[in-house]
């Protein structure tokens, strides 16, 4: 962690690298530039009323708590994570990773990465119960569920806190 790279006269500093199908993916803080394109891909991911806007993304980027992150292939914005601290307490409160680049590990190594940034010892986030491709991450990486918010992301569609101390993981 802490090492940097110049581009275009700037230095990012770089949070981790993680390899996909030969190519570097690099796990970084996200730019005040990069917001439209994390607004493009947050409503490729999620549907309406779950994807952050540009207004919200503003909000979060110059919120002192907040760490948002993007994983980068070459010129490409291939996902993003977003969360927040409080003492002890970190939260994940968004991922996502773009149609074209899942099942590389990318959503495990940016959920590894805002753990990384997040001073907290133990981690909570919001999924819902049909999403069961997302639950599997989260469970692969050490979170288990601790009850369930019942309509969380509208009518029927309830969601599952999910808990884990900093450390835990059950499998990779
Ligand atoms: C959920 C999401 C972030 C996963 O990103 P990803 O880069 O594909 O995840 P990874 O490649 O790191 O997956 C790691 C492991 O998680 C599990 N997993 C991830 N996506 C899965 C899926 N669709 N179905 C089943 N298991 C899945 C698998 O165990 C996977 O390992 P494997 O590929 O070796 O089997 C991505 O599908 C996404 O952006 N979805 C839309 C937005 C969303 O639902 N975000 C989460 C909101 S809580």
């Amino acid at each position: 962690m802490g090492a940097g790279r110049a581009v275009a006269g700037y230095t990012i500093r770089l949070i981790a690298t993680h390899d996909v199908a030969g190519n570097q993916v690099w796990i970084q803080r996200a730019a005040l530039r990069d917001l439209p394109t994390i607004a493009r891909l947050q409503r490729q991911c999620f549907p309406d009323g779950q994807a952050y806007g540009l207004a919200t993304l503003l909000v979060l980027y110059w919120w002192p708590s907040v760490e948002i992150l993007v994983a980068r292939i070459g010129e490409r914005l291939a996902g993003c994570v977003v969360g927040d601290a409080h003492r002890s307490q970190g939260r994940v409160l968004n991922l996502c990773v773009a149609p074209e680049f899942r099942r590389q590990g990318i959503g495990a190594a940016l959920l590894d990465a805002i753990e990384l940034v997040l001073s907290a010892e133990q981690f909570t986030l919001m999924v819902e119960d049909k999403n069961a491709g997302a639950q599997e991450l989260y469970r692969r990486s050490g979170y288990l569920p601790v009850s369930e918010l019942r309509h969380y992301y509208g009518r029927n569609r309830h969601g599952i806190l999910m808990q884990k101390r900093r450390g835990d993981r059950t499998s990779w």
